[in-house]
């Protein structure tokens, strides 16, 4: 008899360690929906992000820091659905990190763990959030910390800007991420910064780092999964490969179909319901 299919092993942070250790890389993507997410994990993704990103991508804000907390917990839990192997991580929302002091940060950290499913929760760390760091970690939260280029500071769409582009930068960069795994940090994800920031990271901590926009040296790679299939800003950042023309399609399968309906095409036969047969009875009229 063969053996029935087992399923895939739930990749947990001490696969993401083993990967970084065999000097395997990760491929992460975000996702804020059910079929998005069950077609990452079919792609083979290890790791999806809820991002604040949703306020832009799906809610058209101008920038990230309108995110919704309640919200973001939903698609989380929607996103678990559609994947339920992969690493999934809860990006905390301005809302969440500022202002409603750390045990606030550390109850909707726990919501994105216990309601959600998530493994791990993100925050845009700044200098200073070190205590936000080791109080998520001493909850049992695993924690990335957000370094480089971090969004919820920046106010207007034009904004973005790659950071870490001179030595002491670097330096600085470099000594933020250090107290950041010191603090508890599970994880590093940095944000547009060049290749010589990154490598500099790498070798200074043992956690493992992602990049995004951050060059070939991290121990894996995110991008918004919008910008990748070519529905996001109309001129994605260098370091996006369009991988798909995802609005041309969706626009032309739109246009088609107003023009059908508009022309008489739509509903064709194949797509009207009959009447059940059935003796003598007149259909109403
Ligand atoms: O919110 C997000 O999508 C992110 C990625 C850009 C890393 O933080």
């Amino acid at each position: 008899m063969t053996p029935a299919p087992t399923a895939p092993p739930r990749i947990d942070l001490a696969a993401l360690r083993r990967l970084k250790s065999e000097g395997r890389k990760s491929a992460w993507l975000t996702a804020y929906d059910y079929p998005t997410a069950a077609l990452a994990e079919a792609a083979g993704v290890h790791g999806l992000l809820v991002g604040d990103s949703l306020a832009t991508v799906l809610l058209g804000h101008p920038t990230t820091r309108t995110a919704p907390l309640d919200l973001m917990i939903s698609l989380a839990e929607a996103v678990r659905r559609g994947a339920p192997h992969v690493f999934l991580v809860g990006d905390m929302p301005y809302e969440a990190v500022r202002g409603r002091g750390v045990d606030g940060a550390v109850r909707a950290a726990r919501r994105f763990l216990e309601v959600a499913g998530c493994d791990a929760v993100k925050f845009e760390a700044a200098p200073g959030d070190e205590p936000l760091v080791g109080a998520l970690t001493n909850a049992g939260i695993d924690t990335i910390a957000h370094l480089g280029l971090r969004p919820q500071e920046i106010l207007s769409a034009d904004g973005y800007r790659a950071q870490a582009r001179d030595p002491s930068a670097v330096t600085a960069l470099v000594g933020h991420a250090r107290s950041m795994v010191n603090a508890g940090a599970a994880m590093l994800l940095l944000e547009a910064v060049p290749n010589e920031a990154s490598s500099a990271v790498v070798a200074a901590v043992d956690v493992p780092v992602i990049g995004c926009g951050a060059g070939p040296a991290c121990d894996g790679h995110i991008l918004v999964t919008q910008d990748m299939l070519g529905l996001g800003a109309p001129r994605p950042p260098r370091f996006v490969p369009v991988m798909a023309d995802l609005r041309r399609t969706i626009a032309g399968a739109m246009q088609r179909y107003v023009e059908d309906i508009v022309a008489g095409r739509y509903p064709g036969p194949q797509h009207v319901y009959h009447m059940r047969a059935s003796a003598g009875e007149a259909p109403p009229s």
